[in-house]
């Protein structure tokens, strides 16, 4: 069974889907720790009352970035994982960090990648009066949010959009899209090859059940 360790920083919307979907054998795979670096982080209870292995490394108890690092690598090669899902995971990782987990470190970012790399991608989209925006899915390497996508999502920027519905529709598609992917990853017909995603069968534009009906009842378009 893939073992799967997944980073979270707040929420954990994700993490709960990702593990819901192991539980209910859509993903063929089991988390094996869920891992913040904020103890506050409220999806640390759900994992814990599901009864799922939960490690709390904060970072403000380090006065030196790599130190932490280093830590963390240590924590997360401790459960053997086959693939570490970073889901709302707020932290920048190191060079070194990323290249041991290199082809087996996934991340979620809600943007269409290459667009909207870093911090506050849906406030960007608005302002820039883009008219689509969305989720990607993609391996994880030394350049921020610049890793080879596996899969995205889209959903439509609708005219009176606010920075938080456009962040609750994207959202809405992340977490069957964090789930598609994840299982392409464990079936092996996503992987990274050559500093590219080699894609098997998939389609990069997963469906995560938004139709254009459903669009066009969500209000006009941009
Ligand atoms: C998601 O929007 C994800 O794309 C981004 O951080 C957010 C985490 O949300 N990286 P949650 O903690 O999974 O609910």
């Amino acid at each position: 069974m893939t073992r799967i360790v997944v980073l979270i920083s707040g929420r954990g919307s994700n993490m709960r889907a990702i593990i819901e979907a192991c539980q209910n054998g859509r993903l063929d795979a089991e988390v094996v720790a869920v891992i913040s670096n904020n103890p506050d982080a409220a999806g640390l209870t759900f994992a814990r009352e599901q009864n799922i292995k939960t490690a709390v490394l904060d970072h403000k108890s380090f006065s030196v970035r790599n130190d932490f690092d280093e830590q963390l690598q240590a924590l997360i090669s401790s459960f053997r994982p086959d693939l570490v899902a970073m889901a709302g995971f707020m932290r920048i990782l190191s060079k070194a960090l990323v290249n041991h987990f290199l082809g087996r470190m996934i991340n979620i970012h809600p943007s269409l990648l290459p667009l909207y790399t870093g911090l506050n991608t849906h406030a960007r989209v608005l302002a820039a009066g883009d008219t689509r925006h969305g989720a990607s899915v993609h391996f994880v390497t030394a350049e921020l949010d610049a890793g080879p996508v596996i899969a995205q999502s889209e959903v439509p920027v609708l005219q009176n959009d606010t920075e938080q519905s456009l962040a609750a529709r994207v959202l809405d598609t992340e977490h069957e899209l964090y789930i598609q992917a994840l299982q392409h990853c464990v079936s092996g017909n996503a992987r990274l090859v050559n500093a590219e995603c080699y894609r098997g069968t998939i389609n990069s534009n997963i469906d995560t059940g938004t139709s254009s009906a459903e669009r066009a009842q969500n209000g006009q378009q941009r």
